[in-house]
């Protein structure tokens, strides 16, 4: 007996004596380099990109029956959710979303997965790495935290803000003079179109195919639509007022010849674009100068970043220190919680094929796809912005669902394959409510 342990201790001894000479020994030494080549050289030597790119270099044993299936799997999950290899291409612009996603797997230790850091000794980043890509992390994002406060104020031109809030309002846009931008986008309150709107009613009563995003901080969007069809805020006012189930109308020459009857509108559009006057640019210009402006800073959220630890209860804080460690704050990231990537919707289930029949499959499903034409951006949607989350629903592109709880429900099965507890749920719906900010339109206690 004595001896049978004696052998087994040796074997484990042995075992862990060729661990550590391979980790210390045959582990290749962070690179004395500028930062971002550290930064490569440790997600390299941790086989980060052999399973997060479009192309991986499966090992032999990929074609064995269990093994796989399975490798292929998680090869097509990890692409799905972060296509590293492209996304890491040039780390001196490396986008906010990575910079999140990379600290969830450094602060929670999550890749690679355990399973794989079993047959693949070494993997997994060591206390200097983890040390090296925090201080990365930090330093690019500017903040130890994937959300950002919003600013107290923001630079536009105050003038032709205020010319361009006139036009958001003015249902002279629209065809039949029954439909301004404020019609969908209800400033009173969230910045989206009215709860019981599962997508937006434009001229005639006729429906669009998706649910109206807000207003409110899309100035932080990386593109607009949930498609990115629009590069900014200018090339997306330009998009209702001649879309046919929204305003209309034929073309912008003919919305001009309209809006140039009002000869004192002529005059102020002279006098604040001289040289330009009342033209497609200047009315859309000018919108976007007052959309840029639609900021919502001091949520009591953005008051407990700021310091004020007693603005949030412990329940919300708690929600918010599950919001992160769910990977929320991956996708949900910035100054806007959201509006910075766009996503997979399906990465872990079929959303489509779950959804209600009612809704049938259309081309707005698509996604990114719809816009870019590669296949690679099939159903991504841009993460929408979770600022005034509260007073936007329905949710979803489709506005298929009614409630924070249901959403939070359906990106944990489709996002990130797993169950989150109802008591788990309810903490980040709690949290989740701290973000609505003030604005000039609507009083908190409404
Ligand atoms: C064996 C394949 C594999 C390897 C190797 C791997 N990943 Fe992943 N990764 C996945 C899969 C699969 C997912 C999807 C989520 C899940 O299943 O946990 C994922 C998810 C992620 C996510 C998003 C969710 C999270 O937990 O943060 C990040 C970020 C990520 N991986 C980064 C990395 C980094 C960095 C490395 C290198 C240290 C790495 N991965 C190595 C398969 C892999
Ligand atoms: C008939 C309802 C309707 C009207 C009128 C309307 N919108 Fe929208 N708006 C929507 C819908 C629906 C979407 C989402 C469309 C999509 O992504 O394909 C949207 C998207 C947007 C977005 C993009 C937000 C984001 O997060 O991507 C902005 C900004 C916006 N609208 C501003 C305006 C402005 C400015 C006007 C007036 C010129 C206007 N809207 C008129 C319904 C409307
Ligand atoms: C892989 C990226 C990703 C992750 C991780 C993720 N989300 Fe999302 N989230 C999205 C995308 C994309 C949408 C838009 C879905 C659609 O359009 O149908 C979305 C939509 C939402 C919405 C609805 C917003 C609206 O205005 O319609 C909420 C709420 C939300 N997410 C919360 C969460 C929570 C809570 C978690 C963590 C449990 C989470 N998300 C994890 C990408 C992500």
């Amino acid at each position: 007996m004595k001896r049978v342990l004696t052998t087994i201790l040796c074997l484990l001894l042995a075992v862990a004596a060729v661990v550590a000479v391979y980790r210390f020994g045959f582990r290749k030494s962070i690179p004395d380099a500028p930062v971002e080549e550290q930064v490569l050289a440790i997600l390299t030597q941790n086989d980060c990109f052999v399973c997060h790119n479009q192309h991986p270099d499966l090992p032999f044993y990929a074609v064995l029956p269990f093994m796989g299936p399975k490798m292929r799997e998680h090869v097509s999950h990890a692409t799905d959710f972060i296509d590293l290899e492209q996304r890491t291409a040039d780390l001196s612009q490396v986008d906010e979303v990575t910079l999140s996603m990379l600290d969830h797997s450094v602060s929670y230790d999550t890749m690679p997965m355990a399973e794989y850091k079993m047959v693949h000794w070494g993997t997994g980043f060591n206390r200097k790495e983890k040390s090296i890509l925090a201080a990365w992390i930090r330093e690019k994002r500017g903040s130890d935290e994937p959300i950002r406060p919003i600013p107290a104020s923001i630079e536009y031109d105050k003038a032709r803000a205020e010319l361009g809030e006139r036009m958001f309002n003015d249902v002279r846009l629209s065809l039949d003079g029954t439909i301004s931008c404020a019609t969908c986008h209800v400033l009173e309150n969230g910045g989206a179109d009215h709860a019981d709107e599962r997508v937006s009613e434009g001229i005639n009563g006729l429906k669009g195919g998706v649910n109206a995003p807000t207003v409110y901080n899309s100035v932080y969007n990386v593109r607009q639509f949930w498609n990115g069809r629009a590069a900014d805020l200018r090339e997306q006012a330009e998009g209702p007022a001649t879309n046919p189930v929204e305003m209309g109308d034929q073309s912008w020459d003919q919305i001009v010849e309209r809006l140039g009857e009002d000869k004192e509108l002529v005059r102020e559009f002279e006098a604040l674009y001289p040289g330009e006057g009342l033209t497609r640019e200047t009315v859309t210009g000018a919108i976007a100068e007052f959309e840029t402006s639609l900021i919502t800073p001091d949520s009591r959220f953005d008051l407990y970043l700021g310091g004020i630890s007693s603005a949030i209860t412990p329940e919300e804080l708690e929600g918010y220190e599950l919001f992160k460690k769910n990977a929320c704050a991956t996708c949900h990231t910035g100054v806007a919680v959201g509006g910075r990537s766009f996503e997979r919707l399906d990465i872990f289930g079929d959303y489509f094929a779950d959804r209600t029949p009612e809704i049938a499959y259309n081309s707005d499903d698509d996604g990114l796809m719809g816009f870019t034409g590669n296949e690679a951006d099939y159903h991504r949607f841009k993460v929408p912005v979770l600022r005034n989350i509260a007073r936007t629903a329905p949710y979803f592109h489709d506005g298929s669902l009614q409630t924070l709880e249901e959403a939070v429900r359906a990106m944990a099965k489709y996002e990130l394959g797993k169950n989150i507890s109802d008591a788990d749920v309810a903490s980040i719906v709690a949290f989740m409510n701290t973000l609505t900010g003030t604005s000039p339109y609507y009083s908190l206690q409404d």
